[in-house]
């Protein structure tokens, strides 16, 4: 089972400004959206594109909210890392994430 790690705090992060961190094996971004934090791996499934800088937008009826990869525009849902929509097909990896006080930790990723 893997570690909990601090990424860093609630200031560090809001609405439109992602929180990137480097661990050894794996980069992720945490997205926030309203209260809510997401953790993926910082990487589109389709080629090496960073998904930090991309749009995210979250459907109100479902309450699904997503990411765009910048380059060909394939949607990432934020929850569960499923590619929503070609090129991409394969999903992104998640990361459980959870906040304790002003701190923000992120399940370490596996080695392998
Ligand atoms: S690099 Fe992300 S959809 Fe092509």
């Amino acid at each position: 089972m893997s570690d909990f790690v601090k990424v860093g705090t609630k200031a560090d992060i809001a609405p439109g400004k992602p929180l990137v961190h480097d661990f050894d094996y794996d980069t992720v971004v945490i997205f926030q959206v309203g209260e809510t934090y997401y953790c993926i791996e910082d990487v589109c499934s389709h080629q090496e594109v960073e998904l930090n800088n991309g749009r995210v937008e979250c459907d109100e009826a479902t309450g699904v909210c997503r990411v765009e990869c910048p380059k060909h525009g394939s949607w990432f849902n934020l929850e569960s890392g499923e590619a929503m929509n070609l090129p991409a097909k394969t999903a992104v990896k998640t990361f459980a994430i959870k906040v304790e006080g002003d701190d923000i930790l992120v399940e370490e990723p596996d080695p392998w």
